[in-house]
């Protein structure tokens, strides 16, 4: 691959989110990712949501076994974005600041997907703990990771073996139905920064997409400036060309 360079202002780092349904994939694939960005030598660090920080840990702990839904949607995704809120302050924004790309496995798209389905909890509950909690950070880039719910379960169900499904794993198929549905509207609202990719392809074929896509839309090939000399019309703005994809 050519020499990469950030498209945006150099001091930052970027801020990436894996998201998607039950066994969607995204922890192999974040990691995969990691180790690529390694490679280009790009610091960065991979975190989760709940949890990431050991305030919010803890937090994942008591979401994760089922007391937010003894408390109900309200209360439940109020404990979300108290987790969200420590993880944002003592790690996200801190490595960002320092030049640190963030690879978050989850954020704040699973509070729309999973707590705002159907309607379950109102869009300005969900934009008020939204405020409170990232204000305007926003990710450079949102993967989607989108499988059929069947698969998806099967995937989960491997995974843990013969340990007891969480709290959500436990939902019906409806609720998965409408999760993956509330995820494939939040990419088409926003397409700028989400990109959905089927990951029900094999794991090096979904890596490789999320590897064009994290080349395409974040690294770039240096550029040279035009010449001092260019004449006056050449003061179009250049645009850099992608490099061509590297396996
Ligand atoms: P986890 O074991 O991390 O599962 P996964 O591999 O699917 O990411 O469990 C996290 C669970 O918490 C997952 O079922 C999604 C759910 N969740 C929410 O409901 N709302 C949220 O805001 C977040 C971050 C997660």
């Amino acid at each position: 691959m050519g020499e990469a360079t950030v498209k945006r202002a150099p001091g930052r780092g970027r801020f990436i989110t894996f998201e998607g349904g039950e066994g969607s994939g995204k922890s192999t694939q974040i990691k995969t990712l990691s180790a690529r960005l390694n490679g280009t030598k790009l610091r960065n660090i991979v975190t989760r949501e709940p949890g990431g920080s050991p305030g919010a840990e803890i937090m994942r702990h008591l979401l994760l076994s089922g007391m937010g839904k003894l408390l109900g949607p309200d209360a439940e995704t109020l404990l979300f974005a108290a987790a969200r809120d420590d993880h944002v302050r003592t790690v996200i924004q801190p490595a960002l600041a320092q030049g640190t790309w963030v690879l978050c496995d989850r954020f704040s798209d699973s509070t729309r997907a999973y707590q705002g389905r159907g309607g379950q909890v109102a869009p300005g509950v969900l934009n008020a703990m939204q405020r409170v909690t990232i204000g305007d950070l926003k990710p450079d880039l949102t993967i989607i990771l989108d499988v059929p719910v069947e698969v998806g379960l099967k995937r989960a169900a491997a995974r843990r073996g013969k340990g007891a499904p969480d709290r959500f794993e436990a939902e019906d198929l409806k609720f998965h139905e409408d999760l993956r549905e509330a995820y494939r509207q939040i990419a088409a609202e926003d397409p700028q920064r989400c990109v959905l990719i089927d990951a029900s392809a094999d794991p090096d074929t979904v890596a490789s997409l999320v590897w064009t896509t994290v080349r395409d839309r974040l690294l770039t090939i240096a550029v040279s400036a035009p010449p001092p000399s260019a004449p006056a019309a050449s003061a179009t703005p250049t645009s850099a060309t992608p490099t061509p994809a590297t396996q």
